[in-house]
């Protein structure tokens, strides 16, 4: 089988960094384009991040600048998960590869229109980026195969009681998404705080040895803290969900349901509505990810950290 061309969008952020580390090491996805979102930081923050990863990692791929904002809504940052920098931690190399000259809804849809096999998006971040290619671009629909996202919760929210925050941050984007009739793979909470990567899975991480592993081992230090403040057993890494979905569904459990998304709301503006019952009368819009088996989880990591072996890059 052909491996899967992918776009990788996201604001990174640790977890969409360790998402990226999957991407890059996987023998069955093809790495067609990388795009930073504001999102976890501010756009120019999200992008020098985007490019010191693809540096790190070795991921020669086109790179795009994308949204500096949501669509309508106000900016939010999460300075508090993520740092100051977005991506706190252990120094990385610099940017190598400059920015694509095209925008990325322009360079997103260069990807997609000239790709032989149906592209899957990964979305690891808001998703205005994506909202704005469907808009300006609308004939890339027949030739996206899949979206999978890492966004939502059928059951809770973080950032606000039913809201999390890549949906929350750009409702109206994520809107057009969940209604684009493109097949969708909703990887929100319900399975990314149960995707806990925990303090005493380090070492094992770390003890892979190559440069890859022990900077994925120094961005978990940092990113473990402040969850472990609030009350989690470790860090919730979300974003790799949206990859591992993809090439390790057995590793999962999902059910396909009609999903759509709370644009008003007091309380729960940016919420996932999942139809469980059926109730809207409505086709399933999206096959939601609702669990994940962690110690395999953890078993791919080190795989895939495995694939570094012999790949590293100065860092000055
Ligand atoms: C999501 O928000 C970001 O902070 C993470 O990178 C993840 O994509 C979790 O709510
Ligand atoms: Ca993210």
């Amino acid at each position: 089988m052909n491996r899967i061309p992918i776009i990788l969008d996201g604001d990174p952020g640790h977890d969409d960094a360790i998402a990226w580390v999957f991407a890059k090491a996987s023998p069955d996805l093809d790495i067609k384009m990388v795009s930073s979102v504001a999102g976890n930081q501010t756009i120019e923050k999200t992008t020098y991040n985007m490019r010191r990863i693809c540096t790190l990692l070795g991921i020669d791929a086109p790179q795009a600048r994308g949204a500096v904002r949501p669509v309508t809504a106000d900016p939010v940052t999460a300075g508090n998960w993520h740092g100051e920098s977005g991506l706190d931690g252990p120094p990385l190399p610099e940017p190598g590869a400059p920015l694509s000259e095209l925008s990325c809804a322009d360079l997103m849809a260069k990807v997609i229109n000239e790709s032989p096999d149906p592209v899957t998006i990964i979305p690891t971040g808001p998703l205005t980026n994506v909202a704005q290619l469907l808009m300006l671009h609308p004939e890339v629909k027949r030739n996206i195969g899949r979206i999978s996202l890492m966004g939502g919760g059928v059951t809770h929210g973080n950032w606000k009681p039913a809201a999390e925050f890549n949906i929350m941050e750009d409702p109206e984007a994520a809107y057009v998404v969940f209604h684009s009739g493109i097949p969708i793979t909703m990887c929100g909470l319900d399975v990314t705080e149960k995707a806990i990567i925990r303090p005493d899975d380090f070492p094992r991480i770390r003890d892979v040895g190559n440069q890859a592993a022990q900077i994925v081992a120094g961005w978990l230090e940092f990113f473990y803290r402040y969850p472990m403040a609030i009350g989690y057993s470790g860090a919730p890494v979300h974003d790799p969900c949206a990859v591992l979905a993809l090439i390790h569904p057995e590793i999962f459990t999902m059910k396909d349901l009609y999903v759509d998304i709370e644009l008003g709301g007091e309380y729960t503006r940016g919420a996932t509505v999942a139809d469980f019952k059926g109730g809207l009368g409505k086709e399933p819009n999206a096959t939601v990810v609702l669990s994940i088996d962690r110690d395999r989880y953890i078993d791919l990591l080190v795989d895939a950290l495995r694939t570094f072996d012999g790949w590293e890059v100065p860092i000055i």
